[in-house]
């Protein structure tokens, strides 16, 4: 009787399920079927929540919904599975006037739509913070050489009785000041360093940093490749495409430090064609994917939306430009890195729209 008054389900190219009192599934509709990866038989009955490690919200979201604290509502929701990929969601719960089955939920995967919202998100900041470094870096730079030229002086000035004590503070400054100096002559980098344009490999890009990595991390640590070796050359400068690449791959060589000494540490270098994709935009039929995998211990969520962002560091004495410097040479490409991240699974994509 129900399964054939929601039959019509099935048409839909969303997905659909219903649920009774209890949110177990009375009904899935097709899409929901092959979404979820499972048939109705084997979902019939099972608590919706349950299906996810991470359920929680959805059972609350549920409750609410069940509590007619509203009639109709939207949501996105990023759904942990065990041996799956997670799911990106939008949900939207309605209630029903039925007691048997008083809630249906309608979802669809929005991961293109999720991506292109944050690679829209990274790439707005990232044109404010530019100008905003610039400027920044300009104005310390200019009194840094007279803080320097002054703290100079006064050493050669220093009575000679004293001179050892007080040249201790005079040194202090200067050093202090050199350190800004190196820290402000990096933050203007990018934007000084000539393009040097010339037919790029990526594969080229990857072994150069590989041999670099495992020069540094010799013990503990292996890098696999996982090439496409199809992709064509494309036009390019090879020395920031490696600093860019150097950069990503470095910071997970750092995370991965207490693997490393267990010997596990594991980082893959995966290269894949892409077409059709969107990046700042403008879309294009071909691109390139790069992929640096490590299996450490991820980034936590408060920190993987700022991670681009200029002096953003999680390390002890790190300078937070590593990422930034990094994603200013790929858009120099006309491209965009992203970042995915759980525990034992980060994923550094690097996008490079091919001719
Ligand atoms: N693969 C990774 N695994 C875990 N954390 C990472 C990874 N890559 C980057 N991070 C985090 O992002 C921060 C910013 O990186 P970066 O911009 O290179 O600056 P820095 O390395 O100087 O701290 C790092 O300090 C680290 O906390
Ligand atoms: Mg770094």
């Amino acid at each position: 009787m129900l399964s054939e008054t929601l039959a019509g389900l099935d048409l839909l190219t969303s997905s659909v399920v219903v649920l009774d009192a209890n949110g177990r599934i009375q009904y899935a509709n097709a899409a929901a079927q092959e979404i979820l990866k499972a048939s109705i038989k084997s979902l019939a009955g099972q608590r919706l929540s349950e299906l996810f490690l991470n359920g929680q919200e959805l059972q609350k979201l549920f409750d609410q919904a069940l509590e007619s604290q509203f009639s109709d509502k939207r949501q996105d929701l990023i759904l942990e599975r065990v041996g799956l990929e997670p799911l990106q969601v939008q949900m939207s719960f309605t209630v029903l006037d039925n007691p048997q089955i008083p809630v249906l939920i309608e979802f669809s995967e929005n991961v293109q739509q999720i991506k292109q919202d944050r690679e829209e998100r990274i790439l707005d900041h990232s044109q404010e913070n530019k100008e905003l470094i610039r400027n920044l870096a300009h104005e310390i730079k200019n009194p840094l050489g007279g803080i320097r030229g002054a703290a100079q002086l006064l050493e050669l000035e220093l009575p000679e009785r004293d001179a050892k004590e007080l040249r201790e503070y005079t040194q202090v400054i200067i050093k202090e000041a050199d350190r800004l100096q190196t820290l402000v002559d990096r933050l203007l980098a990018p934007h000084r360093i000539p393009h040097i344009v010339g037919d790029v490999n990526i594969h080229e890009v990857c072994e150069r940093v590989r041999s670099l990595i495992m020069a540094e991390f010799s013990h503990g640590l292996t890098i696999q490749r996982d090439f496409d070796l199809s992709i064509p050359d494309f036009r390019g400068d090879l020395e920031q495409l490696i600093q860019s690449v150097l950069n990503i791959a470095h910071n997970a060589a750092q995370a991965l430090s207490e693997r490393i000494e267990r010997g596990d540490a594991e980082m893959i270098f995966k290269t894949r064609i892409v077409r059709q994709v969107t990046i700042a935009k403008i879309r294009y039929k071909l691109a390139l994917e790069l992929h640096i995998i490590d299996n450490g211990p991820g980034i936590s969520a408060d920190m993987v939306d700022r991670i681009f962002f200029p002096l953003v560091s999680g390390r002890e004495g790190g300078s937070g430009l590593g990422l930034t410097l990094a994603q200013t040479f790929i858009q120099q490409h006309l491209g965009v890195i992203e970042c995915e991240s759980r525990p034992g699974y980060t994923d550094f994509r690097v996008l490079i729209p091919l001719p």
